[in-house]
């Protein structure tokens, strides 16, 4: 079992708004109806900023610390669990996200399939990751290494890969990425 850093950084993450509403809108095909799975979804900070644009949203997430500062809790459901054994039957969701969170997964590729497990076919997943190519996040890439947080960053033509045989594409606006998959 890792140490959580995120349980003592979570208040003030639950301060930190998301900017990037406009982007995950187009790229996860929103609005939509059904539900939308935000893994490593943490506070909720982007769930509650597009929860108007879906009838439901399930938090999944391993930090009981972030969890608790989930905000909208009464609009937003959330569950303490591993992206890497998601606790969902198959084809659960009509959109799976994940902001922020593959570079801090133990396992990549299992995450990745996971996601792709629990989307309903017609379905799609956002992988949103900071860009690691960039300089910025290349420092923030070694701030968090010399916080032993044991992230690992993959660069987006890396993350694209980890799923095949489904429409695939990336978009990029400054140092982010999303990697968009459809079921
Ligand atoms: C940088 S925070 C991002 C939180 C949220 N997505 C956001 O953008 O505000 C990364 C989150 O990923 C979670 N996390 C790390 N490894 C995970 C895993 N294997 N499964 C699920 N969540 C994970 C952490 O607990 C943390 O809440």
């Amino acid at each position: 079992m890792r140490f959580d850093h995120f349980s003592i950084v979570a208040p003030l993450y639950a301060r930190v708004t998301y900017s990037k509403r406009d982007v995950m809108r187009e790229v996860a095909a929103l609005p939509a109806k059904g539900c939308l799975l935000d893994v490593g979804g943490g506070t909720g900070r982007v769930s509650s900023a597009i929860r108007d644009l879906i009838d439901d949203v399930v938090i999944a997430d391993v930090s009981l610390g972030m969890l608790k500062q989930t905000r909208f809790s009464s609009s937003l459901r959330s569950v303490c669990g591993a992206s890497e054994s998601l606790p969902f039957p198959d084809d659960s969701f009509e959109r799976v996200i994940m902001v922020d969170a593959l570079h801090h997964v133990i396992n990549h590729a299992q995450s990745a399939h996971e996601m792709l497990r629990v989307l309903k076919p017609g379905g799609i997943l956002v992988i949103e990751e900071p860009d690691i190519r960039t300089f910025g996040v290349k420092l923030i890439a070694l701030a968090e290494k010399m916080l032993l947080m044991r992230s690992h960053f993959l660069a987006p033509e890396q993350i694209v890969k980890l799923i095949e045989n489904v429409d695939k594409k990336i978009r990029y606006k400054d140092d982010t990425a999303w990697i968009v998959f459809k079921k």
